[in-house]
């Protein structure tokens, strides 16, 4: 099996799927609520009460829809000022507002070469993380970008991501469970709280983009690490 470098994984047609859902909204149908199940508009909300300002990073935002959504929202409510929106996607086709929405940025790249000087109080990864390379590395790097009482919520599904050969289950398992972190198996879904942080100690050593699909039906990346 030949294993792909970053520089070349982008260019695979896996991760440039033109078949799949780059069009999620905040909430309702088809949404990050969905996935989530809580509404990014009103934890920001909460957070604006909390402590004045929020934050949010969307990696792999694809078309961007949920944070045009809640950037138009918050501006609507005056609340412009007071909330900072952010998407980064390897694709450049973020949908566009009417509203000059002073308050949202998007950056076209790699999540991997992704950097900013901020801390956010929400980062999600909505069905990115399966056609990153160094899914591993993208997740250690959001923890950092956290602030103590941010959130990170990400699918993950294990099976895309093999270490020395094996199953990575039990292994990523204990380490989220060690580092305070909440995966659910049955959703893939995955926490982590600004307040941990974690490092997987692990080797990256390439991916495979010809692995097929994973549990969402769709062509997926698997990442090979060794200890
Ligand atoms: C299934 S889409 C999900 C998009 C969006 N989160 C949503 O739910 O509507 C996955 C997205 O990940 C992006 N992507 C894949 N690998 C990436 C990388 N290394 N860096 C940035 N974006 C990436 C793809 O371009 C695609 O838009």
């Amino acid at each position: 099996m030949q294993l792909l470098p970053e520089d070349k994984l982008i260019w695979s047609p896996v991760v440039a799927n033109s078949r799949m859902n780059r069009e999620r909204n905040a909430s309702g149908i088809n949404s990050y609520e969905q996935e989530f199940k809580f509404k990014p508009e009103v934890f920001l909300q909460q957070r604006i009460v909390e402590q004045g300002a929020a934050s949010w990073l969307d990696l792999c935002c694809g078309q961007g829809k949920a944070l045009v959504q809640v950037a138009e929202s918050f501006l609507s409510q005056n609340l412009g000022d007071r909330i900072h929106l952010e998407g980064v996607d390897l694709i450049g086709d973020f949908v566009s507002s009417s509203t000059d929405l002073h308050c949202l940025h998007f950056e076209m790249g790699n999540i991997a070469e992704f950097k900013t000087e901020r801390q956010y109080d929400l980062i999600t990864c909505v069905h990115g993380l399966h056609y990153v390379g160094n899914k591993l590395e993208a997740i250690e790097k959001a923890m950092h970008l956290l602030k103590p009482t941010g959130q990170f919520w990400a699918n993950l599904d294990l099976e895309n991501i093999v270490i020395n050969h094996n199953s990575s289950s039990d292994y990523l398992k204990d380490m989220f469970r060690q580092s305070g972190f909440v995966y659910n198996s049955r959703t893939k879904i995955l926490k982590g709280s600004g307040a941990n942080s974690i490092h997987f100690g692990l080797k990256y050593k390439g991916a495979d983009d010809q692995y097929g699909p994973n549990y969402t039906g769709q062509p997926s990346v698997c990442s090979y690490y060794e200890k």
